[in-house]
């Protein structure tokens, strides 16, 4: 088969979505060159991608701030498009230290572009976030929703967006695409490479995963009372290897110069309790769990209107709630520890 972008560039490739979308782009014939500074991943990562596949790539542990250091990987690599990962992502963390995503999220973002404006690589796809979607005021929220958010992290990807699309106007022949991720969970099914989050994480399935495992002792259900099925907050949890196939998809089916914009997610939500329990059927236990007020910021529910990623992407995402605890599941019991030893 041939591939006419074959050559990508893929920033935060070492990370959790990175790293799944960088296996399959590799077992489907694509050449990658792996941009990360490792400061949410390790080389553990770059070596299990290689495990899974069989194949090599280039990998250069470099910040994207720094133009002295990315530039040559520019003069020194063929590359037809670039897949834009790298980022910081912890919403608390960003509410803390403001400064520091906002010069990592966006000041990284523009030094890139720089680059690939001098170096005319046309083709950028970006790592957005439904979390530009802020409080939506109807549901299932599609990509014409309102725009409004409410932390600093989904600031810089409100800010992204809004970069690329001027430089989508400055610059007419560029093709770029936004791709809006609703909620990626679970693992690639060989349990080698998954979410790897350090300490105790904030987000729902990596916490049910280490209650499982008996490093936490029981889950906090943030809040009983929200206007969903059960009182529980609904999201739209789409696995992370169908998250990772839009990336290919985008990649392949958009040729035309544009800014163009797709939610990705499966369309379906599921609510604290539901997710609860398929991960209680994935690993077998029954998970204590205590209900707590609601964290601050929390919305009822977030689900996606994927018909856009559909009709022109040929986008669907295949596996269920049960795919995304199993994987993951396996992914914890392979890796205790996470990646480290
Ligand atoms: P991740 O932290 O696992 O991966 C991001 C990678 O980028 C890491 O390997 C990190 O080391 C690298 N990185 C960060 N700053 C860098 C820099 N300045 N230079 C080079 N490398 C750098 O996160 P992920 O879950 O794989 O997310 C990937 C992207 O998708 C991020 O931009 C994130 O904001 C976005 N996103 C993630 C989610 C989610 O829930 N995981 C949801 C929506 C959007
Ligand atoms: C979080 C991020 C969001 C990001 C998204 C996808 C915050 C405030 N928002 O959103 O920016 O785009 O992840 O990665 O961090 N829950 C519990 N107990 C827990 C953890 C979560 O009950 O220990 C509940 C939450 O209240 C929510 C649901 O589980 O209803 C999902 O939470 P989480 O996994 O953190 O994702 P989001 O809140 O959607």
């Amino acid at each position: 088969m041939s591939i006419p972008k074959k050559h990508v560039l893929v920033t935060g490739g070492a990370g959790y979505i990175g790293s799944h979308t960088v296996v399959e782009m590799l077992e489907t014939g694509y050449e990658v060159i792996i941009v990360d500074n490792l400061v949410n991943s390790s080389k553990e990562a770059i070596r299990r991608i290689e495990r899974i596949t069989g194949k090599s790539f280039k990998f250069y542990e470099v910040d994207i701030r720094c133009k002295k250091a990315l530039e040559p990987i520019f003069i020194e690599n063929k590359i037809d498009a670039i897949i834009h990962f790298a980022g910081l992502k912890a919403v608390g963390e960003s509410v803390e230290k403001p400064i520091e995503y906002y010069d990592n999220n966006v000041g990284g973002t523009l030094s890139l572009i720089e680059m690939a404006i001098k170096y005319h690589i046309k083709n950028i796809i970006f790592s957005s976030s439904a979390t530009v979607y802020g409080n939506p005021d109807k549901l299932p929220i599609d990509e014409t929703s309102p725009l409004k958010t409410t932390n600093p992290y989904g600031s810089t990807k409100l800010m992204i967006e809004q970069i690329l699309t001027d430089v989508g106007v400055a610059h007419p022949e560029f093709i770029i695409v936004l791709l809006r991720y609703f909620n990626p969970v679970g693992a690639h099914p060989s349990g080698l490479i998954g979410e790897n989050p350090t300490g105790i994480p904030n987000n729902l399935t990596p916490y049910l995963a280490m209650v499982a495992a008996g490093k936490l002792p029981l889950v906090h259900i943030y809040g009983n009372d929200y206007h969903t099925i059960d009182g529980t907050g609904v999201r739209d949890y789409i696995h992370v290897l169908d998250l990772s196939h839009g990336h290919i998809l985008a990649l392949e089916k958009v040729n035309k110069p544009g800014v163009y914009i797709y939610n990705l997610g499966t369309g379906r939500g599921y609510s604290v309790f539901e997710v609860l329990h398929a991960f209680e059927e994935a690993c077998g236990k029954t998970l204590p769990y205590v209900i707590d007020p609601r964290r601050p910021g929390d919305i009822d529910a977030s689900f996606a209107n994927v018909n856009k990623a559909k009709d022109e992407l040929g986008f669907q995402a295949k596996l269920g709630i049960n795919d995304m605890c199993q994987s993951l599941w396996k992914f914890q019991c392979q890796n205790p520890n996470g990646y480290s030893k």
